[in-house]
């Protein structure tokens, strides 16, 4: 009796980058593909006839056409913003002010946090989404209810306690000792755990004094292999903002620079408003920044400029992100979408093979985990979901008219959503099924 089974459809993996490469070197695809998965890891994607033969003795779950791919990563997100998704009408600072603020403070309620973590990781499987880099509250209780929740589904995830001690309504605000003895506590109770990460998350330079940025620091150096994450050069706003809480400091990602905050681990969002110094900085420093661009859509924040970051002699590592609630959806599909439109106003384009890239490997890479999820390959983990490339009448015609297999992911990328989702892996045990609950 063997543990092994197999998921039967087409497959995509990449094997390179398709900004470098290009799309056809960069994946290989089989049509009539399969995936050999055991004890929770990838152990071959072949074509279906190379893996299940005769002497093959495991369970073949067939998904007939059906495009089986890593699960999605999306580096920068907030779970805590679930309940306020879709608030009408503010930009940042003011939107932060009128809805985030408010709800996070319900955070100091574990059950009430477990609840809404509980929903966000069920429908991040619902949307095939298997990793994430996530924000949690200033509150201890969100932490850990939220890790609870993740290692009670087996999933791969990231979080960490805002750090903010100014600048934010005195409720949600912490200290500098406190936030550094909650977060190392936190850091040593779940790093490692299950499959947790943690990441020392100072929310952005505004609400940190220059004590606590320390104290962040001084908290990494400790434990250089945790994740920092934080927010960047979202806002012009902002941009002013932190110019005057920093006079001495030359730009936004210098004040990062100035606290040791920053260094191959680090995935700051945003990064919309960046001058060529903060772009060689964050490439010489191997930080990364997550493109969030529904987000800065929806908030009205700016456009990111993705081709002059990828394509430029010094690119920068960038993942894709929802950044919920900033951004409105847990879709990658739509998330894919946004990234291509905010190209094509720059008079740009992006590749369907880019935005998938970025959508997975991109992600892993931003939170160094490209060796372990964010591709189909031997050897990682059985993080994977399986996508129907047919799910509405619309999808369907279209895709019949289909000339490539580009075409047909072009058409996924700007018309599929939740629907298309049959089923997500972790850690090879299905934790999502369109077709049935598990
Ligand atoms: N900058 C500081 N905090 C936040 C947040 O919660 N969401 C977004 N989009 N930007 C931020
Ligand atoms: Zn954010």
């Amino acid at each position: 009796m063997t543990s092994a089974f197999v998921l039967k459809g087409q497959t995509l993996s990449f094997v390179d980058n398709p900004f470098i490469v290009g799309p056809e070197s960069a994946v290989k695809h089989h049509v009539d593909g399969a995936v050999l998965i055991e004890d929770g890891i990838i152990q071959a994607v072949a074509p279906a006839d190379k893996i299940i033969t005769q002497a093959f003795e495991g369970q073949v779950l067939d998904y007939g056409d059906c495009l089986i791919t890593a699960g999605f990563v999306d580096c920068h997100t907030h779970y805590s913003q679930f309940p306020i998704i879709a608030s009408y009408g503010e930009r940042l600072l003011d939107w932060l002010k009128r809805y985030v603020f408010p709800i996070e403070r319900k955070f100091n309620d574990k059950i009430y946090a477990r609840s809404v973590a509980d929903f966000f990781l069920m429908e991040c499987l619902r949307h095939g989404i298997t990793t994430s880099s996530v924000y949690a509250t200033t509150h201890k209780e969100s932490v850990d209810a939220f890790f609870e929740a993740s290692s009670h589904l087996g999933l791969r995830m990231a979080c960490g306690k805002i750090m903010m001690d100014q600048n934010a309504p005195s409720m949600l605000c912490d200290n500098v000792d406190d936030s550094y003895h909650d977060s190392k506590e936190l850091l040593e109770k779940w790093h490692g755990i299950s499959r947790n990460i943690y990441a020392i998350t100072p929310r952005f330079a505004p609400t940190s004094s220059p004590e606590q940025l320390e104290a962040a620091s001084s908290l990494w150096r400790e434990y250089p292999d945790v994740l920092l994450q934080s927010h960047l050069a979202e806002t012009e706003e902002e941009l002013i903002w932190v110019a005057e809480l920093f006079p001495d400091i030359q730009d936004y990602f210098g004040v990062y620079q100035k606290f040791d905050l920053v260094g191959p681990g680090s995935i700051f969002g945003h990064g919309i408003y960046l001058s060529e110094r903060e772009k060689n900085a964050l490439h010489d420093s191997s930080s990364s920044l997550a493109h969030c661009p529904a987000s800065n859509m929806f908030l009205g924040s700016g456009l990111f400029d993705l081709l002059d970051l990828k394509n430029r002699d010094n690119p920068i590592t960038i993942g894709l992100a929802t950044d919920i609630a900033g951004g409105p959806s847990l879709s990658m599909f739509a998330t894919m979408r946004m990234a291509y439109e905010t190209c094509q106003l720059q008079g740009g384009t992006l590749h369907p093979a880019c935005a998938w890239y970025l959508a997975t490997i991109g992600s892993a890479k931003a939170m160094r985990l490209e060796s372990i999820v964010g591709n189909l390959m031997p050897g990682m983990e059985a993080d994977i979901t399986v996508t129907d490339l047919k799910s509405t009448p619309l999808i369907k015609q279209r895709v019949a008219q289909a000339s490539n297999f580009w075409d047909v992911i072009f058409i996924q990328i700007i018309l599929a959503d939740d629907r298309a989702t049959c089923a997500t892996y972790s850690g090879g045990n299905c934790k999502f099924n369109k077709y049935e609950d598990i």
